[in-house]
């Protein structure tokens, strides 16, 4: 029987009704999970999925990774919460995450989930200004609370969604540009001309930051132009702003490098880590550079669970695992595998408008018409069902199809998932009259 098989249906069923606010993924998806090791998934009918989703951009190291595992179980078996005093896991932890980090990080936070490391990096960023208003870009997304939804485009508030002094204005989208040339290309000068005249005529003169997703993770992994990030630290410096990057997704591997950012040739003030960060335990950080450390201090910075025992120790052990295991240089081979796939599939399928990946964060948009690029939100749900029926967990985004692919996969593996989406995009356009 196809999955969702009766165990899911039975345990799904007991709490739909109570448990309210499940994402489109469940919806479509229903299915309950039981089990998780490396980079497969087993639910609780016994069928197995390849986990193309990671968690959710989460687990990249794999699921239940046996050094992350054991680690957390040792602090769960000896100290597991302590405020914010200082222990000997969080002392490694935090030397060993400003190893590994680019430029000159001198200031650490640690947090329980990438919404709060946002939030406290908006704080430290007035602090180490003294000012307080901040660009952000569109469809970005920065977590679900006042100040996050602030810096993006989301319904989750009824009401007013932006506090004063947050500014959303377009960013780069090099497939679809807000600013075009005359032949239909990415006009980036554009951009810049238009943050410039909005500082003057649309903010209050009293901008901190510029904060962005190096990649757009929700939005459905989109990479911007290799020099717009380059020109937001330029304008950054220019107007005395700091560039603080929301890598809450995108960091620890994921794009390829501790950063996406270092990808585009860039150190940001400030950044947040997150999801990969503690690979399934929640344990997030914002780090600032040493020049705008100190503003840290003022910001009350503490919370109750950041830099719990248990949490240090699972970053700390996925920070070694991405030391030990090569896992970077897994990834840019993975890029290059992936990349070249996908570009066959958007060559063999008329649906596919375009192909895109950076590491392994990676999308197909899908298009009625390539000319148009009207999306085709129909097609997205219909492939993310198939293909999971055929045993791959994924995370659907309307007409773009998202994959974030554990770090640690092999090609034979990244293949047959790229396989199943294949069949199941043929198998979409045949059912929808798209065939060539
Ligand atoms: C870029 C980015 N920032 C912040 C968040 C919020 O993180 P969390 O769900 O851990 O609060 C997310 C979550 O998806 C994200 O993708």
């Amino acid at each position: 029987m196809p999955p969702p098989g009766p165990r899911s249906k039975g345990l799904h069923g007991r709490i739909a009704g109570t448990f309210k606010g499940l994402s489109s993924q469940v919806r479509l998806f229903p299915v309950a999970f039981e089990k998780g090791f490396g980079v497969t998934l087993t639910d609780a009918d016994g069928n197995t999925y390849l986990d193309f989703s990671s968690g959710i951009y989460v687990t990249g190291l794999g699921h239940c990774h046996p050094k992350i595992s054991e680690a957390v179980a040792r602090y769960a078996r000896t100290l597991m919460n302590c405020h914010d005093f200082t222990t000997e896991v969080k002392v490694r932890l935090v030397e060993k995450l400003l190893a590994m980090l680019p430029g000159d990080f001198g200031g650490v936070q640690l947090y329980d989930s990438g919404t709060v490391a946002v939030e406290a990096g908006l704080r430290a960023v007035r602090a180490a200004t003294g000012k307080w208003e901040f660009f952000s870009g569109f469809s970005d997304f920065h977590g679900k609370t006042f100040g996050a939804v602030s810096l993006a485009r989301t319904n989750v508030f009824f009401g007013p969604t932006r506090a004063p002094g947050f500014h959303m204005v377009p960013r780069s989208y090099p497939y679809r540009p807000t600013f075009r040339k005359e032949d239909g290309s990415e006009d980036l000068d554009a951009y810049f001309r238009f943050y410039e005249q909005y500082l003057v005529e649309g903010t209050a003169g009293k901008a901190a930051g510029f904060v962005l997703e190096p990649i757009q993770g929700w939005a459905g992994s989109i990479i911007p132009h290799p020099d717009y990030l380059r020109r937001v630290r330029e304008f950054c410096d220019r107007h005395g702003m700091l560039f603080m990057a929301d890598e809450v997704l995108t960091c620890c591997g994921r794009a390829g490098a501790m950063l996406a950012c270092e990808r585009f040739g860039v150190i940001p003030d400030v950044v947040t880590l997150g999801k990969g960060f503690g690979n399934g335990f929640p344990v997030t950080a914002m780090c600032v550079r040493k020049p705008f450390a100190d503003g840290i201090d003022k910001i009350s910075a503490s919370s109750s669970y950041g830099g719990n025992p248990m949490a240090c120790a699972a970053a700390l052990a996925s920070l070694e695992v991405i030391e030990e295991e090569g896992i970077l240089e897994n990834v840019m081979r993975l890029e290059k595998f992936f990349l070249q796939r996908m570009r066959r599939m958007a060559d063999e399928h008329p649906i596919i408008g375009e192909a895109r990946g950076m590491g392994c964060l990676l999308g197909l948009e899908l298009v009625k018409d390539r000319a148009t690029k009207e999306p085709f939100d129909e097609a997205g749900k219909l492939v993310y069902q198939k293909a999971f029926r055929k045993g791959l967990a994924w995370i659907p985004a309307g007409h773009i199809l998202r994959m974030s692919p554990p770090l640690i996969i092999d090609e034979k593996l990244a293949a047959k998932g790229m396989d199943i989406i294949d069949e199941a995009i043929g198998e979409t356009e045949k059912e929808l009259g798209f065939s060539r």
